[in-house]
């Protein structure tokens, strides 16, 4: 048995999205160049999670307890990179991808409670080495399906040997719950295509609407308790 590796896995990935001839072809010859650029969004998107750490870790030893409950962080693969900018009627280029896309870099962050998205996100924003791009309260102003979660597209600076770069990195705060459902919710669109039966849709909306009154409840409890 031959081990797959990395490269492997990216070209079926490559070979199985509606990625055409000509844009594979790019990503094949500016190879090094878009490894390069993967490896600065990889940088900070571990600098955005760096510091969202160290604001939990502070919070803990003030409140003693964590606002975090746990981070997940994502590269876009290359073949979605490509598909997008395709998708998207974009140019394939190097400049195109770092100026047109914000979501190469993601850093999901789930909270305990509704406080803690804003508490975090006004903390990390008030860095003075971070630029607020875009801010999308979904929380405040859930989406149609009732999706909730606060969204931040913001710039970080990384610092290479000869040079000081500015990268976008997209930011999902949510809370567990929130993030219960948006995750099931993915799985099932995802399964089944983006057009859902009606009754899936309306179940799917009174799990967000329940989704929605665990927090409510919960952050009555946190109140309560003086947490
Ligand atoms: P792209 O879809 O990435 O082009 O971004 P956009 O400009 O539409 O931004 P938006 O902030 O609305 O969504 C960005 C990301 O949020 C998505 O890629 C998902 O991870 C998440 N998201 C947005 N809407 C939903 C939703 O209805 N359900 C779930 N599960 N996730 C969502
Ligand atoms: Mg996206």
């Amino acid at each position: 048995m031959f081990a797959v590796t990395k490269e492997d896995k990216m070209y079926r990935e490559m070979l199985m999205s509606n990625v055409d001839e000509k844009a594979l072809e790019w990503a094949q010859r500016r190879g090094m160049d878009v490894q390069h650029l993967m490896t600065y969004y990889s940088c900070a998107m571990r600098e955005v999670e760096t510091k969202l750490r160290v604001l939990d870790a502070e919070f803990s030893l003030m409140h003693d307890r964590n606002p975090i409950n746990s981070i997940k962080t994502r590269l876009k693969s290359i073949p979605s990179i490509m598909e997008k900018l395709q998708r998207k009627g974009l140019n394939i280029s190097v400049s195109s991808i770092e100026q047109e896309l914000n979501d190469i870099a993601g850093v999901r962050v789930i909270c305990s409670f509704t406080q803690d998205v804003y508490k975090l996100a006004d903390a990390l924003l008030a860095q003075d080495d971070i630029t607020l791009v875009a801010y999308k309260d979904y929380i405040k102003n859930p989406k149609p399906n009732e999706y909730r979660s606060l969204h931040l597209i913001v710039e970080v600076p990384i610092f290479l040997e000869k040079e000081k770069r500015k990268m976008k990195v997209e930011i999902q705060l949510r809370t567990i719950a929130m993030d219960c459902w948006a995750s099931l919710e993915h799985q099932l669109r995802y399964k089944k295509g983006k057009h859902l039966p009606e009754m899936t849709e309306q179940e799917l909306l009174t799990c967000a609407k329940l989704s929605m009154e665990l927090d409510e409840r919960m952050d009555g409890l946190r109140k309560e308790a003086s947490i």
